[in-house]
């Protein structure tokens, strides 16, 4: 019997068979149960020499029974660490990496361009208090330019009693800097503004680019020269013809709207060339007004500067010709794609 028990476990092949063989030797009904229960039948002379023979015969089994588990188990866990290994040397699927949105890129590339012409990059806050986004810039509380830069207001005012809003301009962040940077001063600040408006050519939401220069002796030949150096840097041609407007800021005297000219290549308005076919409006500018420069706490006389804004949404447009404006804060993929900003 225990030959053909032992036989029968070495033999098999899964735990299924091993289980079977388990039971029917050590199970209620098992050979070996059995014939344990055949001692009760003994004299008890009988019992002492069978019993321990046949006590015997059952750890002989039972051990081995529990080493061809064990045996078992570790072939199916091997099986199955065979079965789960990766090959990392295969090729992984195209995931498309991640991209810069445009508007990011082309803000990248401007502190570039102006890194070359020496200014550092500066940055304010989006929440803003009303003296940095207004009065200091020479915009009092009564001046219809308040009006006009439909501003979302915050409920409270901020501990000393002023009001405070979201940026309307990067213009404060020249005050910012005026205040806290001794001239000279070399810095653009790029970053979001917000007014309460929208239509395919504004978005609540949109950004900015500031420069602001001050140093002794500055000139409008400076502002033009800067100006033209950069706008060519960035549309990357040479024979791009500025314009200068006259026009109105309360914190720039005199102050000038910038116009880009556009010929017309195949029907479509392609910024640049000697002899524009027509003007586009890129930014405003002007010379730092006096009372500005007061207001930060520097002496007029001392010093001068120049400053300009410009939206940064509507020169990537005009760079990657996209058309409506609302698209680039959408996130669909399909845009961003379309314009070769994505995989
Ligand atoms: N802050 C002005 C605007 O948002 C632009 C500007 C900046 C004009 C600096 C002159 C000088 O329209």
């Amino acid at each position: 019997l225990k030959t053909d028990i032992l036989a029968a476990n070495t033999a098999a092949p899964d735990i299924a068979t091993w289980d079977s063989v388990r039971v029917a030797a050590l199970g209620k009904q098992g050979s070996i149960t059995l014939l344990l229960k055949t001692l009760g039948g003994m004299s008890p002379e009988e019992r002492q020499t069978t019993g321990a023979r046949i006590n015997r015969v059952r750890g002989e089994v039972s051990d081995a029974i529990a080493a061809k588990k064990a045996e078992l188990d570790r072939a199916s866990l091997n099986a199955k660490l065979a079965s789960e290994t990766l090959d990392m040397s295969l090729p992984i699927a195209g995931l498309g990496g991640g991209s810069v949105h445009p508007v990011s890129q082309v803000m990248d590339e401007l502190a570039e361009i102006f890194a070359d012409l020496g200014f550092a990059v500066a940055t304010g806050p989006e929440i803003e208090d009303d003296w940095h986004n207004f009065t200091a810039l020479n915009i009092p509380e009564t001046h219809p330019a308040r009006a006009m830069h439909d501003t979302f207001y915050f409920d409270r005012a901020d501990g000393e009693g002023r009001k405070m809003l979201l940026r309307t301009h990067t213009s404060p962040v020249q005050i910012r800097t005026m205040v806290t940077t001794p001239p000279p001063i070399r810095i653009i600040a790029p970053g979001r503004t917000y007014r309460s408006d929208s239509d395919a050519t504004h978005t609540p939401m949109f950004h900015q680019v500031e420069g602001l220069v001050i140093d002794r002796g500055i000139t409008l030949g400076h502002l033009k020269w800067t100006l033209e150096t950069f706008v060519k840097a960035y549309f990357e041609r040479d024979d791009i013809v500025l314009r200068l407007r006259p026009s109105y800021f309360p914190f720039t005297e005199p102050s000038m709207e910038v116009d880009v000219g556009y010929t017309l290549v195949k029907g479509k308005r392609t910024i640049g060339g000697a002899e524009p076919d027509g003007w586009m409006e890129i930014l405003g500018s002007g010379m730092v007004h006096p009372k500005v420069i007061a207001a930060c706490g520097l002496d007029p006389n001392e010093w001068q500067g120049f400053a300009f804004g410009c939206g940064i949404d509507r020169l990537a447009m005009l760079k990657y010709g996209m058309d409506d404006l609302r698209a680039f804060f959408d996130g669909d993929l399909r845009w961003l794609r379309h314009y070769g900003f994505s995989a």
